[in-house]
């Protein structure tokens, strides 16, 4: 109700009576009293003028679906979203959720805090209020468990595009990070539960610094990480980028998914990258090996060379990779 009262405040862009929204809405003035409060709690100017009725005045920055809603193209990827205002992980928050069978593939879980954000590698995500996009997307994907690597470079190119369409330099740094001058702004992390030969569900975690100040960016990842608000010198509309990161996810994702055609997020993937060509390290279970990154295959594996001139595959799991001088 209180989604369905908000709908008509800003459809209406004046003042609207309250009898006119209880004829529309079928519920009394003072049902409609109470959700206005609450919509006021959770930062909606609304002004009321007896006679007139209430009228919208400015929206908080929040990401729940009727905010994100007007932005949003998908059929699916977003259309329902479970918001909150505090969690320790949206991605723990997504798993208990895809257990449900009744919970349907593109719904998400986003918060405005996490208090236990994961990283990759069992590290710590740092993910302050209101300052970032902390979400999850749920996933039931009828493809084999050892395509699922590919979601994530999926992930990465729906990110990278929506960035780059901001006017801003970045780059994808394999398998999961999105960079701007050398500094990480987003990293992925996906979750998988699966059987042998079936996936129940694929959890993909998106963690965007989106509007941190530069003092605001915690001393462990102090220069190694950064936000899109330090690199475009103006904040961020966090509910326009979620809608463009999911509208581009979307189409990618169906192209996979459905038509078996993963050419055009690779293509996104290799010619964003910052690895391809330069000489690496890859660090797995505590040892450390040099080689050339070379190409980005249809798995998304990283294809390198040694050293010793023989080829391998690299696969996102377990495996951080580095520049020779630079960060992560
Ligand atoms: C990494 O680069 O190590 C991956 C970071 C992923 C962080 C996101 S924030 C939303 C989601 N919930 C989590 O707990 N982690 C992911």
């Amino acid at each position: 109700m209180k989604e369905q009262i908000l709908n008509l405040l800003k459809e209406e862009n004046d003042f609207i009576s309250g009898q006119k929204i209880s004829d529309k809405l079928g519920v009394s003035r003072t049902a409609i009293w109470k959700h206005i409060n609450i919509l006021r709690k959770e930062g909606y100017n609304i002004e009321s003028v007896s006679n007139k009725g209430y009228k919208l005045i400015s929206a908080p920055d929040i990401l729940t679906l009727s905010e994100i809603q007007p932005y949003l193209k998908t059929s699916y990827i977003g259309r329902t979203i479970f918001h909150l205002d505090t969690i320790d992980s949206t991605n723990k928050k997504a798993k208990e959720l895809a257990s449900n069978v009744d919970i349907q593939e593109g719904c998400i879980v986003i918060s405005e805090e996490q208090t236990g954000g994961k990283g990759r590698l069992g590290r710590r995500w740092i993910s302050p209020k209101s300052k970032g996009i902390w979400m999850s997307i749920i996933l039931k994907p009828n493809i084999e468990p050892s395509d699922a690597a590919i979601v994530t470079q999926i992930g990465a190119a729906a990110v990278y595009s929506a960035i780059k369409n901001m006017g801003l330099n970045a780059y994808i740094k394999w398998p999961n990070d999105i960079v701007i001058n050398s500094r990480k702004v987003c990293g992925i992390l996906t979750e998988m539960n699966a059987e042998l030969s079936r996936i129940n569900y694929i959890i993909m975690g998106m963690g965007i610094n989106a509007n941190l100040e530069e003092d605001e960016i915690n001393e462990e990842i102090k220069g190694i990480a950064t936000s899109l608000k330090i690199e475009a010198n103006s904040l961020i509309s966090r509910k326009e980028l979620v809608a463009e990161i999911l509208n581009n996810f979307e189409q990618l994702y169906n192209d996979f998914v459905y038509n078996n055609n993963i050419k055009h997020a690779i293509n996104i993937c290799k010619q964003a990258s910052i690895l391809l060509g330069k000489q690496i390290s890859i660090i797995s279970k505590g040892k450390k090996v040099l080689a050339k990154a070379l190409d980005l295959n249809d798995k998304g594996e990283l294809v390198v060379k040694y050293d010793d001139g023989t080829k391998g595959n690299i696969i996102s799991g377990e495996v951080s990779v580095r520049g020779l001088d630079w960060y992560v």
